[in-house]
């Protein structure tokens, strides 16, 4: 087989949870405790085939519109997930995964908070793969987190408004320092980024599927890989 070019960074948005439980007559959350094992999995696997950042949606700032029950059952996912990492820290060190939360992190709970901070600390020197975990996180928000900190630059006087760039919105933005997604993978059979990664991903490549994402296997990420090596990225050039 030709040697294929693995993206550098893949984003994922990890939908299709409720379906799947609802198919096979599980409450909802059961379909979060699946799609959890499959983030596991899928983390392991990118890592494996030498993706250097990838990107999981885990929860929107729009997913606190769902009924308490639920955002509550997430939260103690979160929660049991976080903890239980916590205690393989050895384990997780050796897999040289860096792990990042990106998200707005005011409405989350102050413990899932305190585990955001061990975790990011006790990875920070690991450097085979990037792992980001969005929860809480909205595009839209990230973009007005990153205004108001350039805007308080403004007001401290170290810079003019008219010397604003783009580069001064990718360094204010959760990702600052990281590349831009290459490859979007959506399953569940919607087409839309639902609030994700909208001003990284103004070049990447776009894949859905209707596969669940608990049913997601390292498979169907080497179809969405092979489906990218299909395409031809121009930047706007020819
Ligand atoms: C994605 O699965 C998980 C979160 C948004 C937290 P969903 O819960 O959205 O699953 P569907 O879309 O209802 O099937
Ligand atoms: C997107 O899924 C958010 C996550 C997967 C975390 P949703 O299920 O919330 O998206 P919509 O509501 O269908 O757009
Ligand atoms: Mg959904």
């Amino acid at each position: 087989m030709e040697k294929r070019n693995v993206p550098k960074h893949i984003g994922i948005i990890m939908d299709g949870n409720g379906r799947w439980a609802k198919q096979r007559g599980l409450p909802r959350s059961e379909g979060h405790k699946a799609g959890a094992n499959v983030f596991r999995k899928i983390c392991d696997y990118a890592d494996e085939i030498g993706v250097k950042y990838i990107t999981f949606y885990a929860f929107s700032t729009e997913n606190w519109r769902r009924p308490p029950e639920e955002v509550s059952a997430l939260m103690d996912l979160f929660r049991a997930y976080l903890r239980e990492a916590e205690e393989r820290q050895e384990e997780n060190r050796e897999k040289g995964m860096r792990i990042h939360f990106l998200g707005h992190r005011e409405g989350v709970p102050e413990d899932i908070l305190a585990l955001f901070d061990t975790t990011e600390e006790e990875s920070k020197d690991a450097d085979r793969i990037d792992v980001n975990i969005a929860i809480n996180y909205g595009g839209r928000l990230e973009i007005v987190d990153a205004v108001k900190k350039i805007a308080e630059k403004v007001r401290n006087g170290e810079i003019e408004p008219e010397d604003i760039t783009e580069d001064d919105i990718s360094n204010n933005i959760y990702t600052a320092g990281q590349d831009d997604p290459d490859l979007i993978i959506r399953p569940s059979g919607e087409y839309r980024l639902s609030n994700f990664l909208i001003w990284q991903s103004a070049y990447s490549e776009f894949w859905f599927s209707d596969i669940l994402w608990p049913d997601f296997t390292e498979a169907d990420l080497d179809k969405a890989i092979d489906d990218y090596n299909n395409r031809n990225r121009r930047f706007g050039g020819v």
